[in-house]
């Protein structure tokens, strides 16, 4: 099938260069005239495992193509996948300007049939705007529908998600349309759910404000073991086992972070607001998130005393391990507010550290992580990467001022800290000190 996706952002990215591998022929349209360059000479804009080498294969075999002009991927495609950003505005509400403006685009350049799909985490009516927009502007008495099918992958796992999904949304009351999308997903094995496009959008706002919700629930679950001396591994594994309630998103932490949950929850929350529902859980969830980056630092203060003139090393920096995404993570309040009490800081990620600069100033980005180690004061993990897990621990320590490791991200066995002779921090369980 012909396939156009407009915007090429990691869902917009991952979803051209599946349906390709898949076999159809796709355009993937972005504005940023430097990104689709370096597309076109096979350089990623992003990290993501797999993604590389998937795009090279199918611009090799003509099946993917990428292109700053909109119309011409518009002109090509039987169904036109919308996949720009939705950012959020000031207030929390989502900003659907990219969205709008890709709908004018495509009211003025078809002339024929079309599938237009919104992809984008959008607010429910969303897809009855996009059809009113292109009704209005339409020049010639040109055929549409409009479907939801909303995006589930996450960053570091963007192409395994899309190719093995866990389920297909697809919102529509078209059955032309539903028919052709069946059709695009045929290859891919997962449950289809065909709904109405409001109930479409609504799933993908519920989702991610409810996993947001369970991270949050098991961050407020640590608080309360740190408090009655338990240990909230041991209270998530217990919990897990209830297949009701299933053993993943328990990790308790610094709080989640990235381009999803903290936009999404907040937007959830004004979408609940302007139908008169006051969402108090999910502003709960939102709250003990914020407090968690607090609870953090309260927890270096608590420590290593007055953070002033110290210096502190830093593993990990990106909203979770395998991207090298920096929006709204955790670490950047966390060193922010080091830095405010007079911290030095010393970092290290394997990908993140390009994008942490330009959120980050005055921070020794370090080429290794043992660099980071040298006459700290204490260690802070911040993301939980797999290459930290296999660190040695006697070099760590013998490079360190003090011996003090604060983990965010429950990375290392207590035990073990407490033989290597480590004063050892983490979230939700008892202090090595
Ligand atoms: C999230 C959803 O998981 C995807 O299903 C969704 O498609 C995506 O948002 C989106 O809306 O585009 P993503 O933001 O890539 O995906 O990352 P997650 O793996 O969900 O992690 C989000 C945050 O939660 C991270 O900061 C992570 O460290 C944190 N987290 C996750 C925890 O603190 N504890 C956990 O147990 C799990």
């Amino acid at each position: 099938m012909k396939i156009s996706v407009i915007g090429t952002g990691y869902v917009g990215l991952a979803t051209a260069t599946v349906f390709a591998e898949l076999g159809n022929e796709v355009i993937g349209a972005d504005i940023d005239k430097e990104k689709i360059e370096k597309l076109n000479k096979g350089i990623m804009p992003i990290y993501e495992p797999g993604l590389k080498e998937l795009v090279e294969r199918n611009i090799k075999k003509k099946r993917l193509a990428f292109t700053n002009d909109n119309k011409t991927a518009i002109e090509h495609a039987d169904i036109i996948f919308i996949c720009v950003g939705t950012p959020p505005k000031d207030n929390g509400e989502t900003d659907l300007k990219y969205v709008e403006k890709v709908a004018l685009e495509i009211a003025s350049t078809i002339k024929s049939y079309k599938v237009i799909v919104h992809k984008s985490t959008v607010p429910v009516e969303t897809g009855e705007k996009v059809k009113k927009i292109i009704e209005a502007n339409i020049k010639k008495n040109v055929d549409f529908d409009v479907v939801s099918n909303p995006e589930f992958l996450r960053e570091g796992s963007a192409i395994k998600d899309t190719m093995e999904p866990e389920r297909i949304v697809i919102g529509t009351d078209s059955k032309r349309a539903s028919e052709m999308m069946k059709k695009l997903y045929s290859q891919i094995k997962a449950p289809m759910i065909i709904t109405d496009v409001r109930s479409a959008e609504l799933i993908k706002h519920a989702s991610n404000s409810f996993l947001a919700t369970k991270i949050s629930f098991i961050n407020a679950i640590a608080r309360i073991c740190e408090l009655a001396g338990a240990d909230v591994g041991k209270v998530a594994e217990g919990m897990g086992y209830d297949k009701r309630i299933g053993s993943s998103f328990l990790n308790a932490g610094i709080g989640y972070g990235g381009f999803c949950f903290p936009k999404d929850v907040q937007a959830f929350i004004k979408i609940a607001e302007s139908y008169g529902y006051d969402f108090q859980m999910l502003k709960a969830t939102h709250s003990i998130n914020e407090q968690q980056k607090k609870f953090f630092v309260e927890k270096i203060k608590k420590a290593l005393g007055n953070p002033n003139n110290k210096k502190i090393g830093v593993l990990g920096l990106a909203f979770k391990p395998n991207t090298d995404d920096m929006r709204f993570a955790p670490s950047v309040y966390i060193l922010q507010e080091l830095q405010r009490l007079g911290a030095i800081i010393n970092a290290y990620d394997p990908e993140a550290m390009g994008k942490a600069k330009s959120l980050l100033n005055s921070i020794n980005f370090c080429k290794e992580p043992y660099d980071v180690c040298i006459n700290a004061e204490a260690l802070l993990i911040l993301t939980e990467w797999n290459e930290f897990k296999e660190l040695d621990l006697e070099k760590i320590k013998s490079l360190m001022k003090h011996p003090i490791i604060i983990d965010g991200r429950n990375m290392y066995d207590p035990k073990l800290l407490r033989e290597k002779g480590f004063r050892y921090f983490s979230i939700g369980r008892k202090d090595v000190v």
